[in-house]
């Protein structure tokens, strides 16, 4: 029989609780002891002793990852067609669903609200969902497909983003063919205690469990079982920040298929060492991504006989999984293992009052999407052109910021138009003159392009081109 839970709370260490129990009225007592029994105490412990007193994570051994490269010949380029064919099969067979993580609370980029909200087009002001609606709309069309879409957001952003695709109509799609899943929430620990933070004299201090969460929420929803239904085998991951992110990318999809992988990643060559991007490596003959704030500062360096970076390849957090996987990480309500990260939480003192953090006073646990990697029966990383698929909106400015993500969407867009044929005006410095925005729907690449692009088509000033232009 489970022990009452005062008596729980004092076996663990959470003493403190019973007096914030005891400090508050009957219906906050009520709602606080709900959230308290949610809560394995013992995990919540063990965590903490493992994650903060154990030391670093363990980087002995590792190795320089194994990737295709992005094709320099005509064998590269053949065996590219091969699986750019074999992922178009994929998605005209419905095998493939995509998953779109945006759980996270975007505070480096200081902007209120979903991420997804961030209005990123420099003319249109089109927001970061919007276009990502935009290029699952395109490729159920291309492919004659039902990709099901899925986006994970978390307690402190599914309301508004619910709303926001009501509102917007679901940007253009079917309502059923979006599914919205909530990922769930861990408590947040004092970092030198591990007693767990009140946020309110009546509640819990919790935050989103990672994306890493993704795998038992869609295995909670029922999600799994539903993709395993439709017949779906694998699923692209993507990340709501990279308005570049080529979604559902048929080589991608294909060279995951083609190498019998169970888990795939793209990866760009870092721009520096000190890029602050996961990397993929080996260790112990598997393939593994070590997390930006993981990887010592020696071993990012680390360059090989030729001078080459060994850990050159970033990871752009775009994956395909295989459902098997999922299932087999979920099995008995399982998930990914945790990583700690030190956060400043606000939270009431013992006498019950807010009290502001002057610098990270917490442990905020969360799981990573890629701690599958090690788990599956066979890992295939692709390099992509980073000036295709990857400019993240991470910060207000400088590195990752609106301004470059802006600036090289425009100088994709512009280089698609040369190579279709069509002038674009450029400055002193080789930049484009003016801002292009080209929607998803109106084409994905130079090949649509053309054949999209009205005769004579000329750039004179800022262009938009949209399905209706055509
Ligand atoms: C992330 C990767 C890093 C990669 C880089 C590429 C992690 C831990 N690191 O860094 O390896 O090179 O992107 O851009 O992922 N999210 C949730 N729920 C959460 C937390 C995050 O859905 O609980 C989503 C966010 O909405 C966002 C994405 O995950 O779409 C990335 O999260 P973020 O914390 O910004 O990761 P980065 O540190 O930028």
């Amino acid at each position: 029989m489970v022990p009452p839970l005062r008596e729980r709370l004092s076996t663990a260490g959470q003493e403190h609780l019973l007096d914030a129990l005891d400090r508050i009225d009957a219906s906050g007592r009520e709602r606080l002891a709900a959230q308290l029994e949610a809560i394995d105490l013992e995990r919540i412990g063990r965590l903490f002793r493992e994650l903060t007193q154990d030391g670093a994570v363990d980087v002995t051994g590792l190795e320089a990852p194994d990737v295709i490269p992005l094709p320099t010949d005509e064998a590269g380029l053949a065996s590219e067609r091969e699986a750019r064919e074999a992922g178009e099969a994929l998605l005209r067979a419905n095998r493939v669903a995509a998953v779109l993580v945006a759980g996270g609370q975007g505070t480096r980029l200081g902007f209120d609200g979903p991420k997804g909200a961030f209005p990123f087009a420099p003319i249109t002001g089109r927001i970061l969902f919007a276009h990502h609606a935009a290029k699952i709309a395109a490729a159920r069309h291309r492919y004659g497909c039902d990709l099901p879409w899925y986006v994970m957001t978390s307690p402190q952003n599914d309301v508004e983003t619910r709303e926001l695709f009501t509102r917007h109509g679901w940007f253009g799609l079917e309502e059923g063919s979006v599914r919205i899943l909530v990922q769930g929430t861990m408590p947040a620990v004092d970092r030198s205690t591990g007693r767990i933070l009140l946020e309110a004299p009546d509640r819990v201090a919790t935050s989103p469990d990672g994306h890493g969460g993704l795998f038992p929420a869609l295995a909670r929803n029922g999600l799994l079982a539903e993709m395993r239904d439709r017949g779906v085998e694998t699923f692209f991951t993507f990340q709501v920040d990279n308005p570049l992110a080529r979604v559902a990318r048929p080589a991608f999809l294909g060279a995951h298929a083609l190498a019998h992988a169970e888990m795939s990643n793209v990866v760009v060559r870092k721009l520096s060492p000190d890029e602050r991007m996961g990397v993929v490596a080996r260790r112990d003959g598997r393939t593994i991504l070590v997390e930006y704030s993981d990887l010592p500062e020696e071993l990012a360096r680390a360059r090989d006989r030729d001078g080459a970076l060994i850990y050159w390849a970033g990871s752009i957090a775009v994956h395909a999984v295989d459902l098997a996987l999922a299932e087999r990480i979920t099995a008995d309500g399982g998930g990914l293992p945790f990583h700690a990260a030190i956060k400043p939480v606000p939270h009431v003192d013992d006498a019950g009052r807010l009290v502001a953090p002057d610098g990270p006073n917490a442990v905020k646990f969360e799981s990573f999407i890629f701690d599958a990697l090690p788990l599956a029966t066979r890992v295939c990383s692709l390099e992509a052109a980073r000036e295709d698929e990857f400019s993240p909106i991470k910060n207000a400015d400088g590195a990752d910021s609106p301004a470059t993500a802006r600036r090289d969407l425009n100088r994709l867009h512009a280089r698609w138009l040369e190579a279709a044929g069509v002038d674009v005006p450029r400055d002193g410095a080789g930049e484009p003159a003016v801002d292009i925005e080209i929607d998803p729907r109106y084409a994905t690449s130079v090949a649509e392009l053309k054949t999209r692009i009205p005769a004579g088509f000329r750039v004179t000033g800022p262009t938009v081109l949209e399905p209706r232009t055509g």
